[in-house]
């Protein structure tokens, strides 16, 4: 997998907050890493993980995970992976949308790309973890799940005793099963 062909594209306009410009959902390439790190970081939510993760990231796992542009310039993205023992699941591992873009949809038609492209390779159920006082999260993946007609369950997996910092415990969300593409 080289990560420097863009495929997938998907166009629409921004009907959000932000500049009104047009929105592209698309398949990150290496030098999208960068972004994906500035996103992270400036979301002050997420775990900031090294810049080397971003770069791979977007190398070895663009075909399970979307960037969102305006105009070019990236302002979203999604990362994610098949889990090696559930080739059925799809984890989605981050997703942020930059403050000036959110509330107009752009993380929705993310996970929904991301998920009308990994359909097609046999993925049924979606799974991400969200901390308890994470609410815009929640009702995110909440509302796919009501789009998608599927079965939204959470339960608990990353219990805060685990983290050998101060991190909230993390549920585990599981969607599905999806309708076959
Ligand atoms: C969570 C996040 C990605 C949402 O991005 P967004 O582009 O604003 O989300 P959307 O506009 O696509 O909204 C999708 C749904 O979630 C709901 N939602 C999004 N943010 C919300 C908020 N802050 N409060 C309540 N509902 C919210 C929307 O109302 C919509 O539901 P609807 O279809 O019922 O109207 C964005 O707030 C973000 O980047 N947060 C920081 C990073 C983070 O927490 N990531 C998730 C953890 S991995």
């Amino acid at each position: 997998m080289t990560g420097d062909k863009p495929s997938h594209k998907h166009e629409d306009r921004n009907g959000g907050s932000g500049s009104a410009g047009r929105l592209e959902i698309d398949t990150p390439v290496v030098a999208d890493g960068p972004e994906l790190y500035r996103i992270t970081r400036d979301s002050a939510v997420l775990d900031v993980n090294s810049s080397y993760a971003y770069l791979l990231w977007c190398r070895d796992f663009s075909q399970t995970s979307a960037v969102a542009r305006v105009d070019g310039a990236v302002v979203g993205f999604v990362t994610g992976f098949i889990r090696p023992d559930a080739p059925d699941t799809i984890v989605v591992w981050q997703i942020a949308v930059d403050a000036s873009q959110r509330g107009g949809g752009v993380a929705g038609k993310l996970l929904n790309h991301l998920l009308d492209r990994v359909q097609g390779r046999g993925v049924r159920f979606l799974e991400t973890t969200i901390t308890p006082d994470n609410t815009a999260s929640i009702k995110l993946f909440s509302a796919l799940a009501r789009d998608r007609a599927a079965e939204i369950n959470s339960s608990e997996l990353f219990t805060a005793d685990l983290f050998p910092d101060s991190h909230l415990g993390e549920d585990l969300y599981r969607i599905g099963p999806l309708d076959a593409a």
